[in-house]
């Protein structure tokens, strides 16, 4: 065996010389591969989330493609292999469910395999961040490819936007201002090319995130899915993986504190989706760094929100790349001294020197820092006697003026139960109600369902209301809007404080204060908490019990508790 041969990871399949070594190879070479690209060259996995069900990740096939060119040039062997996909429209109950689910198919299909450095192509909100999870509890040079956002939704020559605009149309055609022919005909107008979201949803979110992070190249997140230049990002990281690979350049090596501080900071200038702060947390944990959610609140607290994008701004991700993309808010904050610049990325280079004098070529999109979409963007973390372990609010997403509001709970104690009593024509409630949903966090719901923005009820939608203040353990579609408090911790069903809220108490929000208080008696809260049982839903076994059983709170990433940390990539065994 050459020296090259006992270089990699993959040499302790395919470098062998006896019976072992003929099995590893001789069936790879059913695929048509030659004897030459098993010399010990790096094995390159490419982990798929393709799938028709997951419409956003649909194209990844097309995009693997390309990133087979750039691995089989730079002198790589490539090979690409599936996992569960994950679509955020089609899973029932939530695509959340499976998150954690996905992270452990990621894991052990690349500790089990050959491979000696993998990229990960994603796009759908959940992908993402479960192929991170996965590959963070391996830790192996790893490279992300986002599939890219769609094209700009057009409807009636305006432009509109996923998701947001389907919760804007679903209340106008409840308040009757939209026609269901109109709603019908929007419905085709929107989704009108391969990709995911186009808003600066979840899916747009986690793929600034992992740019910002450092794990994918620069404009990862931004260029279209149906732009040439998507098919020469995944060509020049197929390509750069294999020299990450001679490098040993490892994500534990990318990912450290530094790193997760820069994506924070940078989900606070794009107006990022809350979802964020869960899956951070959880990414974190599986890589060893110590983050929480008093981070999110330090670090984003001063960045002002310059991505003037929905659902918090006007326009969409098309126009973000046209615009600069993250390079050009990279440039902005590392100007003000919001970023670590000397953080190191899959370049090879530091994140500072990879945005270096990047261009704004449209300060609408990507306003200056001195004149911002919102002054304190990022994402509030509340607490008080409602959250004693935290909540959170997206202040760019919500109404200035009910920032700081009190005023009556209207409970619903499931999902169920709101979509039943919001229609009531009798339900006693006003635009000073505050809405209560309790039940749909991680172990409730089970899965952690975005619900967590209401609609409104159809009588105040009627006469012109357009937000009111609603609390949850759930959490909310990036896409979505509204002063919504989320992730509430812990969660009712776990025996929260959210719980114990009934009809009528009264609530204070004050986000500036970071205060989130229920107004009641701490004797008459313990009566209750005496009388309370928890509410979990019917467990049946399989995964859904596993999940139920051992998945952690939104405070700490929603991770099961047995999946935090970093395994490596040891075998236990060989196979034969
Ligand atoms: Fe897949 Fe939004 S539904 S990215």
């Amino acid at each position: 065996m050459s020296e090259q041969k006992r270089k990699f990871r993959s040499a302790a399949w395919f470098g062998k010389d006896d019976k072992d070594g003929f099995i590893h190879r001789g069936w790879m070479r059913n695929q048509g591969l030659p004897n030459h690209v098993f010399d010990g060259r790096p094995v390159i996995g490419i982990c798929n989330t393709w799938s028709e069900l997951t419409p956003c990740n649909a194209h990844l096939r097309g995009i693997a493609e390309h990133v087979k060119r750039g691995v089989w040039e730079a002198g790589g062997l490539p090979l690409e292999f599936p996992v569960m996909s994950m679509g955020e429209t089609l899973l029932r109950p939530t695509a959340m469910l499976f998150r954690n689910l996905v992270s452990m198919d990621v894991e052990e299909s690349i500790r089990a395999n050959p491979i000696d450095g993998v990229v990960l192509l994603c796009g759908c909100d959940k992908t993402t961040v479960s192929l991170v999870m996965g590959a963070a509890s391996c830790d192996l040079p790893t490279i992300v490819v986002s599939g890219g956002p769609m094209l700009n939704g057009k409807y009636r020559g305006k432009d509109i936007g996923s998701g947001t605009d389907v919760w804007r149309f679903s209340e106008e055609l409840k308040a009757g201002t939209m026609t269901q022919f109109e709603f019908n005909e929007a419905e085709a107008c929107m989704s009108r090319s391969a990709g995911s979201c186009m808003t600066m949803g979840t899916a747009s979110t986690m793929a600034n995130m992992v740019e910002a992070l450092g794990i994918a190249l620069p404009q990862n997140a931004a260029i279209p899915a149906v732009d040439a230049r998507r098919g020469v990002l995944a060509h020049m990281s197929g390509r750069r993986i294999v020299e990450m690979v001679h490098e040993d350049l490892k994500l534990s090596k990318i990912l450290t504190k530094e790193a997760f501080e820069n994506a924070i900071r940078v989900n606070g200038a794009i107006g990022g989706s809350t979802n964020a702060v869960i899956h951070l947390l959880a990414i974190a944990g599986r890589i060893g760094v110590p983050l929480s959610l008093d981070d999110w609140d330090r670090l984003g607290h001063d960045v002002p929100t310059i991505v003037d994008l929905m659902p918090s701004g006007r326009f969409l991700m098309e126009d973000y790349y046209y615009a600069g993309g993250q390079p050009a808010v990279i440039e902005a904050l590392d100007s003000r001294g919001l970023m670590h610049a000397t953080a190191l990325t899959v370049t090879g280079n530091s994140i500072g020197d990879n945005c270096k004098n990047a261009p704004n070529w449209n300060q609408e999109v990507i306003r200056p820092l001195d004149r911002p979409l919102v002054e304190h963007g990022g994402v509030a973390v509340l607490r008080g006697n409602l959250a004693p372990d935290g909540a959170v609010l997206k202040p760019s997403a919500a109404s200035p003026h009910l920032m700081r509001h009190s005023g009556p709970a209207v409970v619903f104690n499931t999902i169920e139960h709101y979509k039943q009593r919001i229609l009531d024509p009798d339900l006693e409630v006003d635009e000073n109600s505050v809405l209560v949903l309790q039940n749909c966090g991680p172990k409730g719901y089970p899965g952690m369902a975005e619900v967590g923005n209401m609609g409104l009820p159809p009588k105040l939608l009627a006469r012109g209301i357009k937000d009111m203040v609603r609390i949850s353990d759930a959490r909310m579609s990036g896409t979505a809007y509204g002063t919504v408090v989320l992730h509430v911790c812990p969660e009712a069903a776990a025996g929260g404080p959210l719980a114990l809220v009934r009809d009528g108490d009264f609530i204070e929000l004050d986000v500036e204060a970071r205060r989130l208080h229920l107004d009641v008696g701490d004797d008459e809260l313990a009566r209750r908490r005496t009388a309370w049982e928890p509410q979990l839903p019917p467990l049946n076994g399989g995964y859904q019990q596993m999940y139920v059983q051992h998945v952690m709170q939104a405070s700490q990433g929603a991770d099961l508790d047995f999946l935090v940390g970093r395994r490596g990539t040891e075998v236990t065994r060989d196979s034969h």
